[in-house]
């Protein structure tokens, strides 16, 4: 698994390098789920394929940018899904975006999940890697990732990330999210997952949402590259991450671009969730 951790140190410099050394100019493609790609879209894509190729021991790699699994050593064990550009439609305003990936071994399921890992590009570079336990390693001057600390969600956050275009929201899911701000919670949502995610990892709790809709039933955000990576990371840290009902990690998707509806967060605010979802599950 270090030389999966190692790769993906590689491929953080050179994606950091190519927010200053590429346009963000739209391209003319579209990827699988129907996005129209940046050129940093595709480049980023491109690293992270040249850099996990080289690594024996993945045998597949499935990137959010490509149609299909793309077989690289016959041999590897592993199997990584990935995010190579997170929140690409911020990156021409400067704000943070990030990379995620995901290892399973065996199957594409959320039980499959050995690690996952995530890369940060903030005014800082910063690498969280979750295996038995979750770690934060910054990157200092000399291009060398060190180790931070370990992170934990406590019990209870302050921070709303409510995703999802609002006018579409079911009216419980609207009244659910109130309730969270009639309690004192922050509203903090940038628009781009990994840094929704960390802020509220970071702050030690809180809740992100992006639920199922009237124009998006099964919500936007898809299960291998993005969903189970951080219900993986979220679990891991102390925290939940379910999809109204069900526990994240015991779902499978049917075709590795599905999408499901998620929230991620601390016990008291997932507790919530299930309350509400577990009454109403229909979109109204
Ligand atoms: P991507 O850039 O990989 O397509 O992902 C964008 C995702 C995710 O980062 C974010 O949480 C979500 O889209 C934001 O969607 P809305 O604009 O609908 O809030
Ligand atoms: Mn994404
Ligand atoms: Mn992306």
């Amino acid at each position: 698994m270090i030389e999966v951790i190692e790769a993906v140190e590689k491929i953080a410099l050179r994606i950091r390098d190519a927010f200053i050394s590429e346009d963000v100019l739209y391209s003319h493609s579209i990827n699988a789920t129907g996005d129209v790609q940046l050129k940093l879209d595709i480049k980023s894509d491109l690293i992270v394929e040249e850099e996990l190729s080289k690594v024996f021991t993945l045998k597949e790699i499935i990137s959010e940018e490509k149609e299909k699994i793309l077989e690289v050593n016959p041999n590897g064990k592993y199997t990584i899904a990935y995010d190579p550009l997170d929140g690409s439609s911020l990156a021409d305003v400067n704000l943070s975006v990030g990379s995620i990936f995901g290892i399973y071994e065996g199957g594409l399921s959320g039980k499959h999940l050995k690690a996952a890992i995530y890369v940060i590009y903030g005014p800082r570079v910063e690498l969280v890697v979750a295996r038995e336990n979750v770690e934060i390693y910054k990157l200092k001057l000399n291009n060398k990732f060190h180790f931070l600390k370990e992170l934990h969600l406590k019990n209870k956050g302050k921070l709303n990330a409510p995703g999802g275009t609002q006018q579409y929201w079911a009216s419980y899911h609207k009244e659910m999210i109130d309730s969270f701000f009639k309690e004192g919670y922050r509203l903090r949502y940038s628009g781009g997952m990994v840094p929704d995610l960390h802020h509220i990892l970071l702050k030690g709790g809180g809740i992100f949402s992006y639920p199922g809709t009237d124009d998006k039933p099964n919500g936007k955000l898809r299960m291998l590259f993005e969903v189970f990576p951080f219900a993986y990371i979220y679990e891991k840290a102390g925290g939940y991450a379910i999809d109204g009902k069900n526990r994240i990690l015991d779902l499978t998707p049917k075709h590795i671009h599905d999408t499901t509806p998620c929230f991620f967060g601390s016990k008291y605010e997932i507790d919530k969730v299930k309350e509400v979802y577990g009454k109403r599950m229909k979109v109204e």
